[in-house]
């Protein structure tokens, strides 16, 4: 399984990234988490990437691109797998990790978006703030963050949409609720993954299957953030 995920911050990456990785026993891996781990151990790469990192700008694309090749080789050694969160955030990386991932023979099966309004998204990152103190959930910084997504990573979906990868699942509620929900659509995929030639590839929009039920509809992707 080869997920890339895309969403915003505070939509839940880590934390369904995280879930999903130990299901099928693919390795996690996080750019923020892999830099702000840098900083922790205060590398050369965490003292050139520090000032980005806390003021929420993103890190040159050399740096992160360097660091993701590394662990996709390793991925590669391992299981093949990965589930890559927090790249691409840009059209110029959503290229770059598609012809690296090409060239390592490991290109995504499915690019999975989460989709949560903004005002719970700044709610869930002060909430966080409270508990773990992370330099960049100051509300200036989550300003910062969320527009740079609606900027430059949002716009990146069209694009996976229109390979027939995407996934796009309503995250805005319980977390069990949204990893079920996950975790079913990328256990369907994985079965037909192999059979499906790539041009035949549709992609998934579940964000309006409370609708079928009764529910009012959810904001199509890309109409939030
Ligand atoms: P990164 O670490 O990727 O931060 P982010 O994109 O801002 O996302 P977050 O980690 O804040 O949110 P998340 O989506 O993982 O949500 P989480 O699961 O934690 O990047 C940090 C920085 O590194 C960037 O600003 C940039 O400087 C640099 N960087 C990283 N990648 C880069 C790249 N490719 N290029 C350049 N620079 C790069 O959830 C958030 C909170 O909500 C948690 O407390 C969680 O417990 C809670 N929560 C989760 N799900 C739910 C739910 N369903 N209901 C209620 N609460 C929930
Ligand atoms: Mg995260």
């Amino acid at each position: 399984m080869r997920v890339l995920m895309l969403a915003a911050p505070g939509a839940g990456k880590g934390t369904q990234g995280g879930l999903i990785a130990e299901h099928f026993g693919v390795p996690h891996i996080a750019t923020g988490d892999l830099l702000r781990a840098h900083v922790a151990d205060g590398t050369d790469l965490g003292r050139q990437v520090k000032s980005f990192v806390d003021r929420g700008e993103l890190v040159p694309d050399a740096v992160v691109l360097d660091m993701v090749r590394e662990a996709l080789e390793e991925a590669r050694n391992d299981s093949g797998g990965y589930v890559l969160d927090g790249l691409p955030r840009t059209m110029e990386q959503a290229r770059a990790v598609y012809r690296m991932t090409v060239e390592l023979d490991m290109t995504a099966d499915v690019a999975l978006y989460l989709q949560v309004g903004q005002d719970e998204l700044v709610r869930r990152l002060l909430a966080r703030a409270q508990q773990e103190g992370r330099a960049d959930d100051t509300v200036e910084v989550i300003g910062r963050r969320l527009a740079l997504y609606r900027e430059v990573t949002e716009p990146i979906l069209g694009w996976y949409e229109r390979r027939g990868i995407l996934v796009s699942v309503a995250a805005e509620r319980a977390a069990e609720d949204v990893t079920r929900e996950v975790l079913v659509a990328l256990k369907v995929l994985q079965t037909v993954a192999g059979q499906v030639p790539d041009s035949d590839r549709r992609s998934i929009d579940l964000t309006g299957l409370d609708a079928a039920f009764g529910a009012a509809p959810e904001p199509q992707p890309g109409s939030g953030v």
